[in-house]
């Protein structure tokens, strides 16, 4: 049996598995439906999410909620974490150690809510979830399927902030999510 989203909720309380934290206000664990069949991994929570303690939902985020509303997408229909729970200090990459100690919890998130498709966003969401082998300019906007899971990578939302043929394909990416919904009868 794996986890509920409750049960992990509890063993990442206080959790102080690495540096991270020391430097959070808020443990951001995820939002959404967890019984979703479309799940989204970001890298690690900004400024305004450790505020808040919720996942994108700075100027990232509001980004992204701009490309739901347009493509006809309901967040509240999708769940939305993280590959680290804890903000990294002035919005740096999370460190390898930050990253070991902290995979099992979306690992275990996997599990739990046992989703038919997810979308990484970005690097770091692709290469801790599939492997260091997978590139982010190779790999965005092709279906990867692995143990019965559709696995989407496209570029992180902010970097849609600072290209606009990124925003492009980010749009042409979950366009590409939305259809293979469609076949598989899921919601969103
Ligand atoms: N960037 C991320 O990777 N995650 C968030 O939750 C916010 C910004
Ligand atoms: Fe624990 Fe993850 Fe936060 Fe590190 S980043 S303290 S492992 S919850």
């Amino acid at each position: 049996m794996s986890e509920s989203i409750n049960e992990i909720k509890k063993q990442i309380e206080n959790c102080n598995k690495c540096k991270l934290c020391k430097t959070r206000t808020n443990i951001v664990l995820g939002d959404g439906d967890i019984n979703a069949k479309i799940m989204l991994i970001g890298e690690g929570p900004g400024a305004d999410e450790d505020k808040e303690g919720l996942p994108f939902v700075g100027k990232a985020g509001k980004l992204m909620n701009f490309a739901f509303d347009g493509l006809g997408i309901n967040r509240k229909n999708l769940y939305i974490t993280n590959i680290v729970k804890c903000r990294p200090p002035q919005n740096r990459d999370p460190e390898k150690d930050e990253i070991e100690a902290c995979i099992g919890y979306v690992e275990n998130q996997i599990k739990s809510i046992n989703p038919k498709i997810i979308v990484l966003l970005g690097k770091i969401a692709l290469q801790n979830i599939l492997g260091s082998e997978y590139k982010i300019t190779s790999s965005r906007g092709k279906w990867i399927e692995k143990d019965g899971i559709f696995y989407m990578p496209t570029w992180h939302p902010a970097a849609l902030l600072r290209d606009e043929n990124k925003k492009i394909q980010f749009w042409q990416d979950l366009e590409l999510v939305k259809d293979k919904a469609d076949e598989m009868k899921i919601n969103y």
